[in-house]
């Protein structure tokens, strides 16, 4: 069985917090462990210059996230470890990509509909007014880190799914249109790791403020932790440890019998200062060691930046000849270049891939297909005769593929098979 590729890229433009530490960071570290998988981890320092223009942040943040991966026990013997910016390959993709992607679905992408949104209710009369292209093409920038390594897997937060879905897209339509290179990457999302709670109790988010950085000082932790909003029953007096923000917090670290002993407590009336203490000094006590490596790792970046050149080179080993695969099927291509027979090409090809990844692949371009004529199905589901409107669709097709010439003939005789195929319990 060929290894799955689990790949996720981390923005850089925060401090890395308890939160991204237990959603994020944690479950990656344990998947890089599992031999079922390849890794790829990486700093997004193009995707932060979308969202972040203060230089200082982004180059503070970017050292952060990199020592913080490394201090909490990233192997990068078995994780492929970079930074965006140093695989070049990746922004030559992008501009590949985009040219395959239509401006409709970057119209329909969150981030961008929210900003439009935010003009329209401040009564901007220009929708765009502050919108970068940066932040309108932030979509095909991700589907090219992910295609990039034809990854699988996208560990991901809700927010980011529809980026993934778009990447699915976009490989659809490249595979559908030249050749079949790349894999369809799926999103995961851990419900669970998703609510975290902050001070406030709300979702641990930098965007409510309400964070605790992962590696800050003892002294800041334990003041940090004082804030946390609590109810006001009194020493004595039994607690709801289930909505009680410090309860989580300990929970995410502790074992399923340090958690037993603590839910005991809560139950017996423990008073809320004396919970806090408690948190404090088990997380202190855990973020120590990590804590202290971090710190050591910021004053000698030298040392990170090598581990990331070296991560880099590994990523470039994949990426550099798959690019050129890339360019090839889009025509960029050395001036002798001389194209396989396809027949023979294509024979080399499928003889090399497994049963399993030529499934894959079929399925992919399947779905590509489909996304094309799925108006047509649609048209043939809400008719009244339904056997009538099949009949006129694959006439319709039918008479388009006779009327086409010869490349757009197999594009048109593609979608013509899949319609017989999914039309076949009404002809
Ligand atoms: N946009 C993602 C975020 O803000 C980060 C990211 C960039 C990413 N490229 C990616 C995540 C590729 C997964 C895969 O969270």
């Amino acid at each position: 069985m060929s290894k799955k590729t689990v790949l996720t890229g981390i923005t850089t433009t925060g401090t890395p917090h308890i939160g991204n530490y237990l959603g994020a960071i944690k479950p990656a570290i344990e998947a890089s462990e599992n031999p079922a998988f390849n890794s790829f981890f990486f700093l997004a320092d193009y995707h932060a210059l979308i969202k972040c223009h203060e230089p200082e942040r982004v180059a503070r943040s970017t050292r952060e996230i990199a020592a913080t991966w490394l201090a909490l026990g990233l192997d990068t013997d078995k994780a492929t470890f970079y930074r965006q910016t140093d695989i070049p390959e990746i922004t030559e993709l992008t501009w590949l990509l985009t040219c395959q992607t239509s401006k409709g679905l970057m119209n329909r992408a969150h981030a961008y509909k929210a900003a439009v949104d935010a003009n329209r209710e401040a009564g901007n009369e220009d929708l765009d007014d502050g919108i970068t292209m940066g932040l309108f093409n932030y979509p095909i920038l991700m589907a090219a880190d992910i295609l990039m390594f034809n990854a699988d897997i996208i560990p991901v937060g809700k927010d980011q799914i529809q980026h993934i879905e778009m990447a699915r897209d976009i490989a659809g339509r490249f595979n559908h249109v030249y050749e079949p290179l790349f894999t369809l990457p799926e999103a995961q999302v851990d419900e669970e790791t998703q609510l975290i709670p902050g001070l406030d109790g709300r979702k641990m988010s930098k965007s409510y403020d309400n964070t605790i950085p992962l590696f800050c000082s003892s002294d800041e932790l334990r003041s940090l932790i004082n804030k946390i909003k609590t109810d006001l029953r009194e020493p004595g007096e039994p607690k709801d440890a289930d909505n009680s923000t410090l309860f989580q917090l300990y929970s995410h670290f502790a074992t399923a019998s340090e958690r037993a002993a603590m839910r005991r407590q809560y139950e017996e009336g423990i008073a809320w200062g004396e919970a806090k203490r408690e948190l404090f000094e088990f997380l202190d006590a855990k973020l120590a060691a990590p804590r202290e490596r971090y710190n050591a790792l910021l004053n000698d970046l030298g040392y990170v930046e090598k581990i990331l050149h070296e991560g880099a080179e590994k990523a470039r080993a994949y990426a550099t000849p798959f690019l050129q695969k890339v360019r090839i099927a889009s025509g960029i291509r050395p001036l002798t270049y001389v194209p396989a027979q396809s027949t023979t090409d294509e024979g080399a090809k499928k003889e090399k891939k497994s049963a399993e990844e030529l499934a894959r692949i079929e399925e992919g371009r399947r779905r590509a297909i489909l996304k094309q004529v799925q108006h047509l199905i649609d048209r043939v589901d809400n008719a009244d005769d339904k056997s009538a409107e099949a009949g006129r669709v694959i006439e319709e097709k039918s008479s388009e593929v006779e009327q086409l010439k010869k490349k757009a003939k197999q594009k048109a005789q593609n979608e013509l098979d899949i319609l017989r195929e999914e039309l076949a319990a009404y002809l």
